[in-house]
Parts: C-alpha cells; sequence; structure tokens
C-alpha cells in the first residue's frame, strides 16, 4: 500500500485503542522501509507494502523495474531483515515456467516435498481442484502449457499458502487459455482465501483479477488503483478509466492492451541508483 494512503492495521500508533486494534487484523505481508542493491544499484529503494489477508494484488512495472525481486524476497528465496519484510510461513510460488521435473509423473511433482500420510490422495485433490484428475500419472512432457501452468497451481495449493506469489504465471500461454486460467486463479482464491501478489505486464489481467494494482518504478510502489468493480469484470467504462489510469502511470501512451502489453514488458527501466 502506498505511504500516502496506508489502510489501518493493528500495527498501529500507541494510541490506538486496544478494542480498535484487536478488530483490525494484521497485515499479510508488510514491507517497511526495506532496500535491495545489487552492487550499486538499488532495485527496491526504502520501499513499504502492506498485503492484508485474503487481498488479491497485481504489480505491474516495466521490466528491470524489481517485480521479480520483490516477489523472491516475499517468497524467502533471497535474504530479508525480518524487521523490514514479514509474511507468512505457509508461502508458495508459481513462475512463468512451471518448473515440473520431467522424470516425476504429475501427482508426485504436485507432491514434491510432502511429507505425512495419503500424500497421493492430497495431490489428487489439488489436481482435480484444478481439472487434472485424469493427468495424474502423466509425465510432465506430455502436458500442454496451459495443463502444467495448472500442475504448477496444484502443487502451489498443496502446501495451503497463506500467501501465493505469482509470477507472470500466464504470460507463455494464449489468449484463451489464459482466460480460463484467470477463471481458475479466481475460483481457487476464494476457495482458499490466501493473500495474493500477482506480477503481470497485461494491465487488463491485473484490472480483470486483483482487488488493487500497483504500479513499481523508481525502487517503489509509485502508483497504485483500487478495483471494486464485481466480477467477473466487463471491459465496461469504470475498467476503461483504470485502465487508463494505469497505463498513465506506467507512462505508456497507447491504449490498444495488446500494444500496452508490450510497451510495459520492454520499455527499459530508469536508472534507480
Ligand atoms: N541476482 C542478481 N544479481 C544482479 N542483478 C540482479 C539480480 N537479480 C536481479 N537483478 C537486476 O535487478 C533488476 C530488477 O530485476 P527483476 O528481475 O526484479 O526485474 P523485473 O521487474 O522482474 O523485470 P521483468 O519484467 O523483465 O521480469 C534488473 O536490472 C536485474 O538485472
Ligand atoms: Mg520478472
Amino acid at each position: 500500500m502506498l505511504q500516502t494512503a496506508r489502510r489501518p492495521t493493528a500495527v498501529s500508533p500507541v494510541s490506538t485503542p486496544p478494542r480498535a486494534a484487536a478488530m483490525t487484523p494484521p497485515p499479510s505481508v508488510r514491507v517497511k522501509g526495506f532496500t535491495r542493491s545489487f552492487g550499486a544499484t538499488s532495485v527496491l529503494k526504502d520501499m513499504n507494502l502492506d498485503i492484508q489477508p485474503g487481498e488479491f494484488v497485481a504489480l505491474l512495472g516495466a521490466s528491470g523495474s524489481g517485480k521479480t525481486t520483490l516477489l523472491r524476497t516475499l517468497a524467502g528465496l533471497d535474504p530479508a531483515p525480518v524487521d523490514q519484510v514479514s509474511t507468512p510461513a505457509a508461502r508458495a510460488v508459481v513462475f512463468q515456467d512451471p518448473r515440473l521435473m520431467p522424470w516425476k509423473r504429475v501427482w508426485r511433482n504436485v507432491a514434491l516435498g510432502l511429507k505425512g500420510r495419503d500424500i497421493r490422495g492430497k495431490a489428487e485433490d489439488a489436481l482435480g481442484e484444478v481439472g487434472l484428475s485424469h493427468r495424474l500419472d502423466a509425465w510432465p512432457a506430455t502436458l500442454s502449457g496451459g495443463e502444467a501452468q495448472r500442475a504448477a497451481l496444484a502443487r502451489a495449493l498443496i502446501r495451503e499458502p497463506k500467501l501465493l506469489l505469482l509470477d507472470e504465471p500466464f504470460a507463455a500461454l494464449d489468449a484463451l487459455t489464459r482466460i480460463r486460467m484467470h477463471e481458475l486463479v479466481l475460483k481457487l482464491w476464494r476457495a482458499h482465501d490466501p493473500a495474493v501478489l500477482l506480477v503481470t505486464h497485461d494491465v487488463d489481467e491485473a484490472i480483470t483479477l486483483a482487488d488493487r494494482v500497483l504500479v513499481l518504478d523508481q525502487g517503489r510502489i509509485a502508483a497504485e488503483e483500487v478495483v471494486t468493480l464485481p466480477r467477473p469484470r466487463d471491459v465496461d467504462d469504470a475498467f476503461q478509466a483504470i485502465r487508463r489510469r494505469l497505463l498513465g502511470h506506467l507512462g505508456v501512451t497507447s491504449h490498444d492492451p495488446a500494444v500496452a502489453a508490450e510497451l510495459i514488458a520492454f520499455r527499459p527501466r530508469q536508472d534507480a541508483h
């Protein structure tokens, strides 16, 4: 959340009455004054961001603006001071590449790393939720792109994450498959209620899915749009107004969604030293 528009949370000034504080759940994700540098370049600079439990947030930004860097930090893949970055322990990530192990059958990929009883049963349930009950024993190489990405989603969900991190998970899929994946992600989000951070270059995807759309620029959350349109979302006047504002924040002049996505993907990031 933008520093200027912070929602009240339990981690609030000491003057907050105890009863009010108790009523507001703490954020699922809290990033406070976090800086991430590679050599002399600060990719994330004194960054602040809160994500509420169950909130669906989309993150837009130019190529190289630091979206994956932020996501990796929240996933615990890169180190971060605990007083600057806090997340739920139960986290899962889905990347653009489904990253299935080719030598393990689909259900074993989904159950990877799980311990306990009836692991196959749990994998079956998770694969059932993403519509892949019939591909339990398939080899990953025989899956279509959309199926592989659904398997990756099942592998994330089986861990019952409180925070689901998605890094351009639909970018490599065709338009129709992407629409189906949007519906699936919304269904799974409603059923499991994790906080979600979706990184995407696609402004329309962000508005279609998210409660809140953020723009990362110069190492900080430079803009946000809260989207209150009822789901499923049509590309109506209100949708288009949000799209125009977001494209403006991104410095993109074309309002054609396909052209805009290309421009956002390939617009070089301004140096954030
Ligand atoms: N391990 C690393 N070592 C050095 N530089 C890095 C490392 N990881 C990322 N960077 C740099 O940090 C910047 C941000 O990278 P990041 O991958 O977070 O961008 P992004 O917003 O995800 O871009 P894209 O939209 O192209 O995926 C880039 O300039 C990148 O080269
Ligand atoms: Mg990236």
